[in-house]
């Protein structure tokens, strides 16, 4: 199956990756985002397949807009892509409610506004994919907000699964490790730098491969990458003490090294 597909977080990373891939396959694709010089870039680049529209997340005007736009253009939605999401960074009390809030405001609050706004334009049998992440299953130091708001979207799509299920409506997370995208280079909060910047990561167009294929039919409920993952999760949900045990260990490693480097040199 294909049809009109909506990506949202498209300017960048995993979702500017599907909207190629879609389109390569035969989708009409509709792409948002907050930058606009992207996606106009986008489009030069995909053609008429790809309608885009200015959209933020978490403005549900623009997202209204946005809807009205893409309706117009390609029709009602066969395939919804939830993937518009930020980092935030730091130990969970030092950071504000207001950093804590602008990281929810984006990640689930953000899949809610553009999932209740698109349904009354829902094709027959549509197809719902949420980008979760790894840290849906573990919680990271430093990383404690972030991973509160995948773990936050996974219960979601838990729940939504089973009340669209007589609707014929599918919905499907993606729990994907590491990715190769802009994600670490965008400020997790400002004037704070990322603690973890993992070395190995996935390429966004392996991600945005697993994606299309949900996209055009099957009925997985979750697609964890790389399969490798599933040994974290098994440690994290089988033996949580040796999973938090070497957390812990690294995160004392970690506040050692940068206390080490705030003393100052011996005379
Ligand atoms: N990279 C990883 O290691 C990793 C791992 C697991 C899961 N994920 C998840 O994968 C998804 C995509 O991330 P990515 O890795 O592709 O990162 P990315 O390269 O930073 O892309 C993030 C996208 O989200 C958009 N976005 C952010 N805030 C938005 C808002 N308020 N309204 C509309 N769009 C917004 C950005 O566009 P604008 O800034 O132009 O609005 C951008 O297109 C996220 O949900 C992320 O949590 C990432």
């Amino acid at each position: 199956m294909s049809g009109h597909m909506l990506v949202t977080g498209a300017s960048a990373g995993i979702g500017a990756a599907l909207c190629r891939r879609a389109v390569a396959r035969g989708w009409r694709v509709t792409a948002w985002a907050r930058r606009s010089e992207r996606l106009t870039d986008l489009q030069s680049e995909l053609g008429a397949a790809c309608h885009i529209a200015t959209v933020d997340v978490t403005d549900a005007e623009s997202i209204a807009a946005g809807v009205a736009s893409a309706v117009a253009t390609h029709g009602a939605f066969n395939a919804i892509v939830a993937n518009a999401g930020r980092g935030v960074d730091g130990e969970i009390l030092d950071l504000s409610v207001n950093d804590i809030s602008a990281v929810f405001d984006v990640n689930v609050l953000g899949v809610h506004r553009c999932l209740q706004a698109t349904r009354p334009h829902w094709a027959d049998k549509a197809r719902i994919i949420i980008v979760s992440s790894i840290v849906a299953y573990l919680s990271i130091p430093r990383m404690g907000a972030y991973c509160a708001t995948k773990h936050a979207v996974d219960a979601y799509a838990a729940a939504l699964r089973v009340e669209l299920a007589a609707s014929g409506h599918h919905v499907c997370t993606i729990n994907p490790g590491t990715i190769d995208t802009e994600f670490f280079d965008v400020a997790p909060t400002p004037g704070r730098q990322w603690t973890w910047r993992p070395g190995q990561a996935l390429r966004a167009e392996r991600v945005a491969r697993a994606m299309e294929r949900v996209a055009r039919g099957g009925h997985r409920r979750r697609i964890v990458l790389p399969g490798s993952a599933y040994a974290v999760i098994a440690l994290a949900r089988l033996c949580p003490a040796i999973g938090e045990r070497l957390l812990r260990r690294a995160l004392g490693r970690m506040r050692a090294a940068e206390s080490a480097a705030e003393k100052p040199e011996h005379p």
